[in-house]
């Protein structure tokens, strides 16, 4: 064993802690963190955020949100302006990156070109003064697990891009980090290949019980991976949540926005009631809406429809928002069509019609009704 105090048949000797075991331990904590590149401009303000020990948690936001710049502070490459970060409850602010402890991950794999596959698995273990035996261990119980161990002596360029993010995934691992990093690991393959290394990354993360912290800016595989998400814009968190959560209870138009698709009508509150209000459309329709987050009567706010919530020709008194419209377009999709319908003055509400009762007979012009219950029509503060 190195001198690095980890107990024999450590995490790679495939110990099952998976991420349903949570104990709750914060290993990762962000106080108060700032940073700004130029002293003016901040591309991370106030960031607060717990990590579990052993949870996923992605970030996820668009492109230049800061998400990038959080996972540099955290493996130790960008000092924050202002703030802590504390890991396993020591402050790691000015620590150097080598003595953290945390694996990294990069889109562009940053595998070295001239090195065999062993020599690059080789590499983050000589830095940290490994011994031979142990290296030697190490490379072949990380690649098994990663199954290229056919594959130590090629060079990057020797594999296809697939088997060389898995090499950057056994490089991150061999030295059995508490915590691992990914920025964007899988944006440079295909389709077919991204989706399955989705579902790889996400056993490896079970079986290895580390605790995950990973960058997307595809909300589809966020909800795919993810114990928790945290929903960037502009260097701010606007919603710290599982997938389910994010999905189905949205708390502000940007979230409702970036998770899934949607539909959004705009108005203002006509009434608070009970648990619902009344929204007085633009366009002078009035909506029966569940109040997300509005500031009151009078208060202007986004209506935030998914889809598959839109009700085409429902029953009579079936739901308390039933409108006239007409069909515009019909996309057939295979398992279902999506049908666009102008109604409520919007003529691009999108539904989602499942084909599974086969393919209902709609026709671009046809009149319809449109239907929604008040709790899947969220009244966001615009
Ligand atoms: N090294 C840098 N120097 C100056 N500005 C930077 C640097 N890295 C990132 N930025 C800026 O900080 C903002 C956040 O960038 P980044 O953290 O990379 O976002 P993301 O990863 O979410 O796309 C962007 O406006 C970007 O241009
Ligand atoms: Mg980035």
């Amino acid at each position: 064993m190195s001198a690095h105090g980890q107990a024999a048949g450590g995490k790679l000797g495939g110990q099952k802690l998976g991420s349903q075991k949570l104990d709750g331990k914060t290993l990762v904590r962000f106080k108060e963190v700032q940073k700004s590149y130029d002293g003016e401009t901040l591309v991370v303000k106030r960031l607060n955020l717990d990590i579990q020990q052993g949870e996923f948690l992605t970030l996820l936001g668009p492109s230049g949100s800061g998400k990038t710049t959080t996972l540099m502070m955290l493996a130790g490459f960008e000092t924050p302006t202002h703030g802590e970060i504390e890991l396993n409850g020591s402050s790691i602010t000015h620590m150097p990156p080598e003595k953290r402890n945390i694996g990294m991950v990069f889109q562009n794999y940053a595998l070295f070109p001239h090195m065999t596959v062993a020599e690059n698995l080789a590499f983050p273990l000589e830095v940290r003064k490994y011994n031979k035996a142990d290296i030697q261990a190490r490379i072949r119980k990380s690649l098994e697990m990663v199954r290229l161990d056919a594959f130590a002596n090629r060079r990057p360029g020797q594999l296809s891009g697939g088997q060389q993010q898995r090499v950057a995934l056994a490089r991150a691992l061999v030295f059995e980090p508490e915590l691992v990093l990914m920025d964007e690991p899988l944006g440079a393959l295909d389709k077919q290949l991204r989706e399955h290394m989705q579902i790889e990354i996400r056993h490896l993360h079970q079986d290895l019980g580390i605790t995950v912290v990973y960058v997307t800016h595809d909300q589809s595989e966020a909800l795919t991976m993810s114990d928790r998400i945290a929903v960037f814009n502009d260097g701010i968190i606007h919603q710290l949540a599982s997938p389910a959560e994010l999905y189905e209870r949205p708390s502000n138009a940007f979230v409702a926005q970036f998770i899934g698709e949607n539909n959004r009508l705009h108005g203002k509150v006509a009434e608070l009631n009970g648990h619902g209000c009344t929204v007085e459309l633009s366009a002078g329709f009035n909506v029966q809406a569940l109040p997300v987050n509005v500031d009151g009567q009078g208060s202007p706010v986004t209506l935030s429809l998914r889809p598959e919530r839109l009700k085409l020709d429902p029953q009579d008194g079936s739901m308390p928002n039933l409108f006239n419209g007409e069909v515009v377009e019909l996309i057939y999709l295979g398992d279902h069509t999506r049908v666009r319908v102008a109604a409520c003055g919007a003529d691009d509400l999108i539904v989602k019609v499942p084909n599974s009762e086969g393919v209902p007979a709609y026709r671009p012009g046809q009149p319809v009704r449109i239907g929604w219950r008040l709790e899947d029509c969220r009244a966001l503060a615009s």
